[in-house]
């Protein structure tokens, strides 16, 4: 979308973009804000952006307006999972750069239609790929009340989560099926005080990354991009949770041994980032919901080294 400004633009293609006549994944196409500027810093024959997203609006849209020029830029439906199929049907054995920003675009979340935020009424639905098997609703209903809490606890990092699952789980058998005001009014009571929007949020964060496996995915693509990342390429990951950012920096640090006497297995990655990238005053200012983003690189070994 033109005008969207991305998180940690500059510094993010600045480290992936090694060679500009190569090929880059963008994995998380979303507005094409990254897309746009990895196109621009590009040049030469071959080079190339394929943009993915499980999302098939975002494809759809980066389709109808693609960044300049458009013969440098193929955008895909793919999640992370199917990263080895997207390169694979487009002839393509690695890349030069791989670039993942974590989560959900502004226009997911804006969007009362999918769930995700508790501002507006909406279905509860939360799936970034609709083809999806369970909405955010079936997922509450087919689970049950320990596996709810432990992802409250711990994907949303949320206090008091029996009380919440609790007050879930009255919700659903009250309201079928649950909308995000639904699910919002049960939470509340548990959350008096100032505190109230941040814990409803986070609560809201914990079933998004349940229904999208969004762990899972990601540990997909950190095992995916230490062989499709060609070497001397680059891996550079924008995450704004917690527990997505260790799994990133435990994918590219070097290995510690366990045992004094055991080899620990050689990583593929060094690491760029001794501390991640994180956004400026200024850009949390322009963009408030880069606040929590953190941005770490690796750059792949060159082979026997
Ligand atoms: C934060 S947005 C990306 C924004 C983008 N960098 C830009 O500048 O506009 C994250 C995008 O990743 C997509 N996404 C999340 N999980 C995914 C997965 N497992 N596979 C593919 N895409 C995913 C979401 O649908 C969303 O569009």
């Amino acid at each position: 979308m033109p005008g969207h400004v991305p998180v940690l633009r500059q510094e993010a293609v600045r480290l992936l973009v090694t060679d500009p006549g190569g090929t880059y994944l963008d994995a998380t196409l979303g507005l094409g804000g990254h897309s746009r500027e990895i196109v621009a810093a590009l040049g030469g024959e071959e080079a190339r952006v394929i943009a993915m997203d499980c999302d098939p609006a975002a494809v759809e849209r980066a389709r109808a307006n693609p960044p300049a020029p458009p013969h440098r830029f193929t955008a895909v439906r793919g999640r992370f999972s199917e990263i080895d199929q997207v390169l694979g049907g487009l002839g393509i054995t690695g890349v030069h750069g791989l670039l993942a920003d974590l989560g959900i675009s502004s226009d997911q979340l804006d969007d009362p239609a999918r769930g995700l935020s508790f501002a507006q009424d909406g279905p509860l639905d939360m799936r970034l790929d609709p083809s999806l098997p369970m909405t955010a609703d079936a997922w509450i209903r087919g689970t049950d009340d320990r596996a709810l809490e432990a992802a409250l606890q711990s994907y949303g990092e949320l206090p008091r989560a029996r009380a919440a699952t609790r007050a879930i789980r009255r919700a659903a058998s009250e309201h079928h099926p649950l909308t995000t005001r639904t699910l919002r009014e049960a939470l509340q009571p548990i959350y008096p005080g100032p505190s109230r929007p941040r814990r409803i949020a986070q609560a809201f964060q914990a079933l998004r990354i349940a229904v999208n496996h969004e762990l899972e995915e990601l540990s997909a693509l950190l095992e995916i991009a230490a062989r499709v990342v060609l070497p001397g390429g680059t891996l550079c990951v924008i995450a704004y949770h917690s527990l997505e950012d260790r799994m990133v920096k435990t994918a590219i640090r070097p290995p510690r041994p366990m045992d004094a006497w055991v080899e620990p297995t050689p990583s593929p990655w060094v690491p760029l980032t001794p501390r991640p990238i994180r956004p400026s005053v200024e850009e949390v200012r322009l963009n408030p919901r880069a606040s929590s983003a953190r941005l770490r690189a690796a750059r792949r070994k060159e082979t026997g080294s």
